[in-house]
């Protein structure tokens, strides 16, 4: 953590919390623009809290971090939290709410790179694509050729959760000739796509069922063990949300014994930890949560970020409030 930075006034002299580690180039904007000053980690957190905690007008987090509701009790004069991302499940949105917090995320900016990874990661799965590139590299091509995998084309796929990115994963999809259905909270109107009432039903139609819903509370072990099970010893699953959606030690379970086919994961329950029993795993896409981490798209979410934080310091209003 950078606490140790002495903070400066910047040009507006507004003091904003940053919780969490952001973009550099973000971070050093926030700088210029504002009194920034960074959340220490650890036990300096305390007295730096009870020093400053009364001074904030907002906080900028990120999708990861967030701002649980001791740190708002902490922050009494906040009116705004400000994601970077596009997800907020890690902070108390309740709470914000009651307290009369606006806050905002990055919807949109980041969704055609996160459909990009799904579709990506879908394909790496099911044709074994990390695991063809660790064989040439072992030196193993000259023993043999690589086991035949399974063809995409013709394949059921099942999306849980048809919000933007959900429907534009669909959207890509079109073009590989699969059959398309879903599951949402709510049947989406407008769309051809089949929907199917819960996540066991798509899970027992699809072959490859692909996680674009939302994290938080709402949508915890949405993926269980009955529902992995449903899915089957045929089927792959690809998780760009997050690692809460799915019962990650059933499904660990389930790639292990060969009662799921294979798996592209971008998030798990402890990030950076992957669960040690899928690091062997040749049937498994492992990748480090990097669904929105291209440099066109992170410009566009601090740019979006500092949209946010503008508007609401003129205004009091945000310019992506949640839920949007
Ligand atoms: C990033 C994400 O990991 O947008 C989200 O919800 O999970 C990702 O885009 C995160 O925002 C970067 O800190």
């Amino acid at each position: 953590m950078e606490s140790s930075k002495r903070p400066g006034n910047g040009q507006t002299g507004r003091r904003i919390l940053q919780v969490g580690r952001l973009l550099p180039s973000l971070e050093e904007e926030l700088r210029v623009r504002y009194a920034l000053q960074v959340l220490p980690t650890g036990p300096a957190s305390e007295s730096f809290l009870a020093d400053h905690g009364e001074t904030f007008e907002a906080v900028v987090t990120t999708a990861r971090v967030g701002v649980n509701a001791e740190l708002m009790r902490r922050l009494p004069r906040i009116g705004a939290i400000v994601h970077f991302g596009v997800g907020y499940d890690a902070t108390d949105v309740d709470e914000a709410m009651s307290r009369g917090i606006g806050v905002s995320n990055t919807p949109d900016v980041l969704t055609n790179c996160v459909a990009d990874l799904a579709v990506s990661a879908m394909l790496a799965a099911v044709r074994g694509i990390a695991a063809a590139d660790r064989f040439v590299r072992r030196g193993d091509w000259s023993r043999g050729g690589f086991p035949l995998t399974s063809r995409v084309g013709g394949k059921r796929v099942g999306i849980l959760g048809l919000g933007r990115i959900g429907r534009t994963v669909a959207k890509r999809l079109e073009g590989f000739d699969v059959d398309i259905r879903y599951h949402n909270r709510r049947e989406a109107e407008g769309v051809r796509y089949r929907f199917h009432k819960s996540p066991y039903d798509l899970a027992r139609w699809c072959d490859v069922l692909i996680v674009t819903t939302a994290g938080g509370d709402g949508t915890a072990g949405l993926v269980s063990a009955h529902v992995l099970d449903a899915l089957g010893s045929e089927g792959y699953l690809v998780n760009v949300s997050r690692g809460t959606v799915v019962d990650e030690a059933a499904m660990v379970a389930r790639l292990v014994d060969g009662r799921l086919a294979g798996a592209a994961l971008d998030v798990f329950v402890d990030e950076p930890n992957v669960p040690h029993q899928l690091l062997d795993l040749d049937n498994v896409v492992l990748l480090p949560h990097i669904a929105s981490a291209t440099l066109e798209t992170r410009q566009a979410m601090a740019q979006l970020v500092l949209g946010n934080l503008s508007q609401f310091l003129t205004d009091g209003t945000l310019l992506t409030p949640v839920p949007n």
